[in-house]
């Protein structure tokens, strides 16, 4: 594991300090991704990630290294760029990978999961590492065992058979997938995170 995703707006900054304070200095071949410039919408939504189109206009003026869209076993409507971000050699980091924990719980990766006496979360990230070379998968966690799980999820991922990759790409239509048309397990997480947002 050598990559960290954080954001100035999460704390606000205090994410950005712990990870100072817990790695600085820091050793050789760690990158940390920090976001910038998060807003919301004018009717308060909750935009974020890249269209083709977003990511040809930046591309024309710098390179670009990453592009973080939403991405998960539940909701592919980050899925626009990855064909782009594959002939272009940028990473495909899926935000959300296990759908703010959704996939945990959830009932679709139950089978390889059983055959590879893994866990329904490191079958989720396995199948994000096998869906396409250049994914890159930022599992988030407040728990050392669940990021032990999750780090091992990366040495299940050659062990899911290329049907059982096709099946689980296949649970949800990627098709008409469009970063404005979120999944309904993003809009419950979303849900969520207001309620708990504002009763904190
Ligand atoms: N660009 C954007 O707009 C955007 C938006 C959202 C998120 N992100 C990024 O996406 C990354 C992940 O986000 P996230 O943490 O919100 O969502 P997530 O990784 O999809 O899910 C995290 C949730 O899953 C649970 N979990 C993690 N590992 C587990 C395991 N092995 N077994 C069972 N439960 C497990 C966690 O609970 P525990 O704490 O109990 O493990 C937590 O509730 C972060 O780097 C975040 O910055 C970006």
């Amino acid at each position: 594991m050598n990559f960290l995703d954080t954001a100035n707006a999460y704390g606000p900054r205090t994410v950005n300090q712990l990870i100072a304070a817990a790695l600085h200095p820091y050793t050789a071949g760690l990158i940390i991704g920090n976001k910038v410039g998060a807003d919301r919408g004018p009717d308060r939504s909750w935009l974020s990630g890249a269209s083709p189109g977003q990511l040809r206009r930046a591309r024309a003026m710098t390179p670009i290294a990453a592009v973080q869209n939403r991405y998960n076993l539940l909701d592919r409507s980050g899925v626009e760029v990855l064909a782009d971000c594959e002939a272009h050699g940028i990473a495909f980091v899926p935000y959300w990978p296990l759908a703010f924990g959704q996939l945990a719980e959830h009932e679709e990766p139950q089978a390889p999961a059983c055959r590879l006496g893994a866990t329904d979360a490191q079958v989720a990230l396995a199948w994000l590492l096998r869906r396409s070379p250049v994914v890159v998968a930022i599992p988030g966690t407040s728990s050392v065992e669940h990021l032990r799980s999750n780090v091992a999820a990366g040495a299940l991922a050659p062990r899911l058979t290329d049907d059982e990759v096709t099946a689980l790409t296949a649970l949800t239509d990627e098709s008409a997938a469009a970063l404005d048309r979120p999944a309904q397990s993003t809009l419950d997480a979303l849900n969520d995170l207001a309620v708990r947002t504002a009763s904190a």
